[in-house]
């Protein structure tokens, strides 16, 4: 199941076939951000036909400033870069193009709409199909996905239930593309972001857990204090389909960045800050540094 043994050969890393969580964090959230959007940059300038697995959600806002401001620079191109978005509410009115409450709409207007990508490189789960074609349309993005030969790396953000994507609690880490109901944690921690709250759709179409875990690499963000407490069972808890995040526990290459706030509850931040700061594979994501030789305070 995960992962794949054929991925392993497959894998094309800048950083090499890691075995252990990469956990990176930095003292604050707009740090963390452009640490993000410099690990997708450069890994899509190592390999330019990237599959690059995206996420939603208010985190991502500014990784996605980061890579817009990369790419009118010059330093990143999206030109042949294939995009596959984790999930897409269902049930919303209208366009996925048109409605500014979708996932679609937040992709075009934060990243799509202002880098060289070609749009028809980008997917988004098809949340708008009719009602009794949803489920092959979950089936048909598992296999754009496969057809692409697999995502080289999926970004992650968590929600305060534990989900990745939309896998709340009790998800199967089998999981594939699939609708799912969501659950009232969920609805509390998105409908602010609707205009009517009580528009917010039950319902959504999500990347599995098993999904998430055959991309070849998985990069997850989490900022902020209210992110503490899920970051810390995830990262260190047991693992738990209670807690889709936890799934990340099973992947071989998995890096997980934080701001200091979202880190706080992590039990081993000084080990994880130690580690970051001696791997040579990490040494151009450094802070500046004045002294040479071992590194004993990360920030
Ligand atoms: C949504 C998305 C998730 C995202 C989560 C966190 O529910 N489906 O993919 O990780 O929210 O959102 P935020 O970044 O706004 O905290």
């Amino acid at each position: 199941m995960f992962p794949r043994d054929k991925k392993h050969e497959q894998t094309n890393n800048p950083l090499g076939v890691r075995k252990e969580m990469d956990i990176i964090v930095m003292p604050t959230a707009a740090e963390a951000e452009l640490l993000t959007a410099r690990i997708i940059a450069d890994a899509i300038n190592a390999k330019p036909f990237y599959k690059l697995g995206l996420a939603t959600g208010r985190t991502m806002e500014n990784v996605y400033a980061q890579l817009v401001k990369m790419n009118k620079a010059g330093k990143v191109d999206f030109s042949r870069v294939i995009s596959f978005n984790l999930d897409e509410y269902v049930g919303l009115k209208g366009t996925a193009e048109k409605n500014k409450d979708s996932y679609r709409y937040f992709m075009n207007y934060h990243l799509f709409n202002h880098v060289n990508i070609d749009k028809r490189n980008t997917h988004v789960p098809n949340g708008f199909a009719p009602e009794d074609e949803l489920e092959a349309a979950a089936a048909a993005y598992e296999e754009e996905m496969e057809d692409a030969g697999g995502v080289d790396m999926q970004l992650l953000g968590i929600g305060r239930s534990g989900h990745i994507g939309f896998n709340e609690p009790m998800s199967s880490f089998s999981s594939r593309t699939r609708v799912v109901t969501l659950t009232k944690t969920t609805f509390e921690q998105n409908s602010p972001l609707f205009k009517k709250p009580e528009d917010m759709p039950m319902r959504a179409m999500t990347m599995g857990v098993g999904t998430c875990l055959d991309a070849k690499r998985l990069l997850l963000l989490a900022t902020h204090k209210e992110k503490a407490n899920i970051v810390a069972a995830a990262l260190e808890g047991p693992v738990t389909s209670m807690i889709s995040a936890t799934a990340l526990q099973l992947h071989d290459n998995a890096v997980v960045v934080l701001d200091a706030d979202a880190a706080s509850k992590l039990k081993y931040r000084d080990e994880y800050a130690f580690q970051f700061a001696n791997d040579p594979k990490w040494a151009a994501y450094q802070p500046a540094r004045k002294s040479s030789g071992r590194k004993t305070k990360a920030k």
